[in-house]
């Protein structure tokens, strides 16, 4: 982005008073005064108005589809993360994952550092949606899609609340799962009462917004603020 926009954004100034106050020398890149309003910034750099800090965003949200191996946490003494992922784009954000998926698993992850946020999607009693393509190692059928519907109990004793299962038409072993809550390993859980295993698990929806398709595992893009609220929708 370039500096005059970025300076414009976070302060509330035209472009033209935020080229005024770039010329004047008032600005400094990285701890270097710049006066070239068209000197092009990114989320990495350090903006600043003598000691004040400029933030064009108050938070960021990012879509991320996670590549397998990779866990959902912020840090990680063994494994890389999902915020490792991203983070050298945005080295002043504390970014942490809002709803996990487990190592072995692939596919859309929020990141944010908007807490509020995640906390309102993550609540059992906004039941935000999480869609998923699953591969069995047996075929899909009736009983199950039934089973789903009812309320599966865990074998710890927890009853699921209902959840969609919907066979593909092409292959007997896939699935679309929808989920309106979130348990720890609950779909590779749900499925063994049944006696099936998972052998793939891939996250292509959270609420309304479906992961774009256009992004290869490791790949992230932020969300425009029209993709955020549809993150809040049902499917
Ligand atoms: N259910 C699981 O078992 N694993 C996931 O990663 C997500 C849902």
């Amino acid at each position: 982005m370039r500096l005059d926009k970025f300076v414009a954004q976070a302060l509330g100034l035209t472009r033209s008073e935020a080229r005024a106050l770039i010329t004047k020398g008032k600005i400094t890149v990285d701890g270097a005064v710049v006066k070239k309003a068209d000197a092009s910034v990114s989320e990495a750099s350090a903006v600043a108005q003598g000691e004040t800090l400029l933030s064009r965003e108050e938070f960021v949200y990012i879509m991320l589809n996670k590549p397998e191996g990779v866990v959902s946490a912020s840090e990680d003494r063994r494994d890389v993360t999902v915020v490792d992922l991203v983070k050298d784009d945005f080295p002043r954000r504390e970014l942490f994952p809002a709803g996990r998926l487990d190592k072995t698993s692939t596919g859309f992850v929020l990141l944010t550092d908007d807490g509020a946020f995640a906390h309102d999607i993550l609540a059992p009693r906004r039941h935000v949606p999480k869609t998923y393509q699953v591969l069995l190692d047996t075929p899909v059928t009736q009983e199950m899609v039934q089973a789903f519907q009812e309320g599966i109990t865990l074998a710890d004793g927890s009853r699921m609340q209902p959840a969609e299962l919907l066979p593909s038409e092409e292959d007997p072993f896939r699935a679309e799962v929808v989920l309106h809550q979130g348990v720890y390993h609950q779909i590779k859980r749900m499925f063994g009462v049944l006696g099936a295993g998972v052998n793939g698990l891939h996250r292509t929806a959270i609420g309304g917004l479906a992961l774009d398709p256009k992004l290869q595992p490791g790949q992230w893009r932020r969300l425009t603020s029209e993709e955020k609220a549809k993150i809040q929708l049902q499917k």
